[in-house]
């Protein structure tokens, strides 16, 4: 299972031709962060050069050049080097990028500033994800002063530049049938994982030794690290939208939270479960956890090719709203809390976002002022969820404190979609019978 070779170079054929005629797009690699002194992050490849080359080393540079006879793919990489390997591992050195990664042409790094200008040089356009590093910024203006100093002696600097991301964001919002897979397979390691926390679950139990079990069932399949930082939040700290401390212990009574995902092979898998910690939910929990549910079927009903991004959104606020009015911690008719916002209170983030390479995929939202229709391909989140401040006072205390999220992944298919998380257990049902097995 992965990407192959022809898929990366059909993903930099079809980018190229998105470009104007004759120009230029410069992608850089990642670059390695300290994380302290001398030792750095685990490192990631940036999204954007992965997804168009599949190589996964630091210090290199991306150069497409459509059209050009002497070879429209050029990449810059570190050499070989036997001492540096023999410390920090392989590197596949110009030739082995030519070779594996079916670049035209590959040269060392070092080598860039006398390369990068000639190929500059001659087109009207340079695509360039500008901002992003302004380091990498600095040198595209060094590279294009070296040609406008040489403007007397012909030399033609670019007249235009262009921000690369809409084209390749616009590529990475349709996944192939070889990301799907990786997809699927990620939400099966992240549904394992889940499973494992809800065994592992019981009143005295630390949320971090939750994350542990978590990050066991990632790394022994393959997916050596989560897609981002896992959230294990018990009782009112599942309250805490993004709570990443996950140092408390679990109490008897309390529901807890654990919004976690792997990243397998670079794809990203999100999922949140909200589950109780001795296993059996209490009648205010169950109330509130089948609103949130009912939200998130509301939701998946309304992705099919098509409907708006809002659809699914507007269909967990009307069901969220309707829920929380029957169960009286809202007040007032359904249609006019809608229109207030007043669920805000309690429901204050999205359904949803893109789900890909990154957590939070790229990919508009939005094309000329409207809510994107839905297309076969896109794969997102479905994350409705409530949260009640545990100082809410306008609420019976019986509910405060309380904090539910259910998050699945899921992608539009040509008729409708598929939950890709559909087999991590979610009703009520499902979740007490497999803690009490
Ligand atoms: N885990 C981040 C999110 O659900 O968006
Ligand atoms: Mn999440
Ligand atoms: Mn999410």
């Amino acid at each position: 299972m992965g990407i192959s070779k022809t898929e990366y170079a059909r993903r930099r054929r079809h980018l190229m031709a998105l470009m104007e005629p004759n120009s230029i797009a410069i992608i850089p690699s990642a670059r390695e962060q300290v994380r302290s002194r001398d030792t750095h992050f685990p490192f990631r490849q940036d999204s954007d050069f992965f997804y168009l080359s599949g190589f996964c080393e630091p210090d290199a540079v991306l150069v497409l050049i459509p059209g050009r006879r002497h070879g429209q793919c050029v990449v810059f990489c570190r050499e070989r080097d036997h001492t540096m390997e023999l410390w920090n591992g392989y590197r596949a050195g110009p030739e082995g990028v030519v070779e594996r990664y079916a670049a035209d042409d590959a040269f060392p790094i070092g080598d860039i500033d006398d390369i990068l200008p000639g190929l500059i040089e001659g087109r009207d356009r340079v695509y360039y994800s500008m901002g992003r590093s302004a380091e990498f910024d600095r040198h595209i203006m060094e590279w294009v002063n070296t040609i406008r100093g040489k403007e007397a002696s012909g030399a033609v600097p670019p007249g235009e530049f262009t921000d690369l991301d809409h084209l390749v964001h616009e590529l990475r919002l349709f996944k192939s049938a070889a990301e799907l897979r990786i997809m699927r397979r990620a939400a099966e390691i992240t549904g394992k994982a889940h499973q494992r926390a809800m065994r592992a679950c019981a009143p005295g139990v630390f949320e971090y030794q939750l994350e542990a079990e978590l990050l066991h069932e990632f790394a022994s399949h393959g997916a050596r690290s989560a897609a981002y930082s896992s959230i294990v939040g018990g009782g009112a700290n599942a309250c805490i939208l993004h709570y990443i401390e996950n140092n408390a212990k679990l109490r008897d009574g309390d529901l807890v939270l654990i919004d976690a995902g792997c990243e397998l092979q670079g794809y990203a898998s999100d999922v949140t479960r909200t589950f109780p910690v001795n296993g059996r939910f209490s009648k205010e929990q169950r109330a509130l956890y089948d609103v949130v549910l009912r939200a998130q079927e509301a939701a998946i009903a309304a992705i099919e090719p098509g409907n708006h991004w809002d659809d699914p959104h507007a269909a967990s606020v009307k069901v969220i709203t309707q829920g929380l009015v029957e169960l009286g911690l809202l007040k007032g008719s359904v249609n006019a809390l809608v229109k207030d916002g007043a669920y805000r209170d309690f429901y204050m983030h999205r359904v949803g976002h893109w789900l890909g390479l990154d957590v939070h995929d790229v990919g508009d939202y939005r094309v000329e002022g409207s809510w994107r229709a839905l297309e076969a391909g896109m794969v997102m989140t479905v994350e409705p969820g409530i949260y009640v401040a545990p100082n809410n006072t306008r609420v019976a205390k019986r509910w405060r404190g309380i904090g539910i999220r259910i998050e699945d992944n899921v992608v539009v298919t040509e008729r409708g979609c598929e939950v890709l998380t559909a087999a991590i257990p979610r009703t009520v049902h499902e979740i007490e019978a497999l803690m009490e097995a």
